[in-house]
């Protein structure tokens, strides 16, 4: 979708802006937006744009809640407003500073660096690379996650209470479900009504498309604030202090880079926003010497961590009240942005 250039520049809306603008984007929301940003910057945007709009009836250019994913400054949007998969989809995205649109593609934004190069294609390391699979993709909530509940995982209606009790301080704002994979807990968050907004979040295109599928099936889900966005968790597509949950359900030890993605997750929280995650620990405290070594030969393509390793990459990010929940391999863990 093609988008118009701003004629000056265009800084960040606050969303007690965009509630004001356009207060769709939290129609299905019982909250209204924190206050973060400064008035006067909002308005010096909104003059700016002021003769893009003329031409353009029923059609809204604004700052949004999404930041380039190249160099973080926020993306202009042109389409109609709200953060509903509706309204995102007939949107167009564009970083003025890097010259770059994003779009949707199937039903999701893809908001990746790589996204619309004609020439590159990405190639992550395999355990990337495996849920980007549709045949993984279509089996993950048929029979692929239930698995887990044998590594101690409580399994996703405990897990999604457990992971609610973690956010109790953040009931209202924006929660970001990191490397959501087929939108298991992304679906409970957006249809608890507990927060403004809902980011499902993963780099697989077919977990995308697959979390769509699910979608669709749920009206109320459908039609909430809930959003599908592609992007990489080490390079997140949001402005720093902008979220104020971030969610990762059995994910860490997929990621190419733990600490580059909790740094990333510490960047876009705001100070009080708070981090839970879940992912199978590499060994507990109760487990022998030889299993040891030998889970850390046969799982050594991904990251599993132990608990002191995920306490310290969160405190090394900057965040801070650590506490976790452990059984068997599960562990179930928060962290705080000061
Ligand atoms: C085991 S699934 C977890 C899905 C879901 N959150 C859950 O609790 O069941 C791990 C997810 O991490 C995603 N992932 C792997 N590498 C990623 C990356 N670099 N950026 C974002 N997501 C990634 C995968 O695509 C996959 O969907």
């Amino acid at each position: 979708m093609a988008i118009a250039s701003p004629s000056s520049s265009l800084h960040s809306l606050h969303r007690s802006s965009l509630f004001a603008k356009c207060p769709r984007l939290f129609r299905n929301s019982r909250f209204p937006p924190r206050l973060r940003f400064s008035p006067s910057i909002c308005a010096t945007s909104a003059i700016a744009l002021q003769p893009d709009l003329k031409s353009e009836r029923n059609q809204t250019l604004e700052g949004d809640l999404f930041s380039c994913p190249i160099c973080y400054e926020p993306l202009i949007r042109k389409g109609p407003p709200g953060l509903n998969l509706q309204a995102i989809y007939r949107s167009g995205f564009k970083c003025r500073k890097c010259d770059k649109t994003y779009s949707s593609k199937d039903n999701y934004l893809d908001l990746t660096v790589i996204a619309g190069l004609k020439d590159y294609t990405e190639v992550k390391p395999a355990s990337t690379e495996l849920f980007r699979s549709p045949f993984v993709s279509f089996l993950y909530e048929r029979g692929w996650r239930q698995n887990f509940s044998r590594s101690g995982f409580p399994g996703p209606d405990e897990e999604f209470q457990m992971a609610q009790e973690y956010f109790k301080t953040v009931e209202g704002g924006l929660l970001v479900d990191v490397s959501c994979g087929s939108g298991l807990f992304s679906r409970k968050f957006a249809k608890s009504g507990t927060y403004s907004g809902v980011i499902a979040l993963d780099f697989s295109e077919n977990m995308l498309r697959q979390s769509y599928d699910f979608i669709k099936k749920d009206d109320t889900i459908l039609t909430s604030n809930l959003a599908l966005v592609r992007a990489d968790v080490s390079r997140l597509p949001f402005a720093s202090g902008s979220v104020d949950a971030v969610h990762a359900g059995a994910a860490i030890h997929c990621w190419p880079s733990p600490s580059n993605a909790v740094a990333e997750i510490s960047r876009i929280l705001r100070s009080g926003g708070v981090f839970v995650g879940t992912t199978f620990l590499r060994y507990t405290s109760s487990t022998p010497l030889i299993g040891r070594v030998l889970r850390q030969r046969i799982l050594q393509s991904y990251s599993y961590l132990t608990e002191e390793e995920i306490e310290d990459v969160c405190t090394s990010c900057g965040l801070t009240n650590y506490t976790s929940k452990v059984e068997q391999s599960f562990i179930m863990f928060s962290a705080q942005k000061p």
